[in-house]
């Protein structure tokens, strides 16, 4: 699978000028967001709850890559696919429950994603990858936007493609990506780069333009 795609996480932008800093994407060839939902349990911050991402999937004509970073996510997968969210990730150590998160996602019609911490081994998701559309691997601790990318994760990335071999399934990273290691995420194995504080931080077509030119 070697098609990339930069995702602006929505959790980077200023939310009080939500529209103004988002519509650009559009026509900078973007298609779809990543929104981060938080707990203020599985994670040490609160986000966008399924009401809230309802709302805003009224207002941007944009597919939404929702990810969830709450405990017993099931509970909330049906609200989301109900508000048309087109891509849902849950946390393998966020459950009891993985496989039933999975096809929950999948029955009601959405891409389902599995999310790992830095900690957690690729291994743990052998099991289910014939199950799934994307893995996203967590290039920080889940939670706060604004962190470096641990190093060590780029082993990890070409670790996991090496255990998905032949089969379909996107690798997305999260935390830190800019266009400085956007690069080496590609090199490793990744093709979803979700950008967050690097995305809002300065003009949309710069930005896009640079990590493009990163990804050549
Ligand atoms: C963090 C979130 C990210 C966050 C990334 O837990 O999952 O999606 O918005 O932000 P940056 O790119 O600033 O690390
Ligand atoms: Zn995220």
């Amino acid at each position: 699978m070697v098609n990339n795609k930069i995702m602006p996480s929505l959790f980077g932008a200023d939310i009080g000028n939500l529209q103004k800093e988002v519509m650009p994407l559009k026509d900078l060839g973007i298609d779809i967001l990543h929104v981060d939902m938080m707990d203020g349990s599985f994670v040490p911050n609160i986000a966008f709850g399924p009401t809230q991402v309802a709302d805003l999937k009224r207002i941007l004509p944009f597919q939404f890559d929702v990810h969830m970073m709450v405990e017993n996510p099931e509970k909330f997968i049906p609200q989301l696919v109900d508000a048309g969210v087109e891509y849902i990730s849950i946390h393998e150590e966020a459950t009891a429950h993985l496989l039933r998160g999975i096809q929950l996602i999948k029955k009601l019609g959405a891409k389902a994603g599995v999310v790992l911490n830095p900690g957690t081994p690729v291994e743990s998701l052998s099991m289910v990858l014939d199950e799934i559309d994307y893995v996203l691997l967590m290039t920080v601790n889940p939670g706060l936007g604004g962190q470096a990318l641990y190093q060590p994760i780029y082993k990890k990335i070409t670790a996991l493609k090496e255990l998905i071999g032949e089969r379909e399934i996107n690798i997305q990273v999260d935390g830190g990506v800019n266009n400085e290691n956007i690069k080496a995420c590609a090199e490793a194995g990744a093709n979803w780069f979700v950008v967050g504080s690097y995305m809002f931080s300065g003009s949309a077509t710069d930005r896009i333009a640079t990590l493009e030119n990163a990804l050549k």
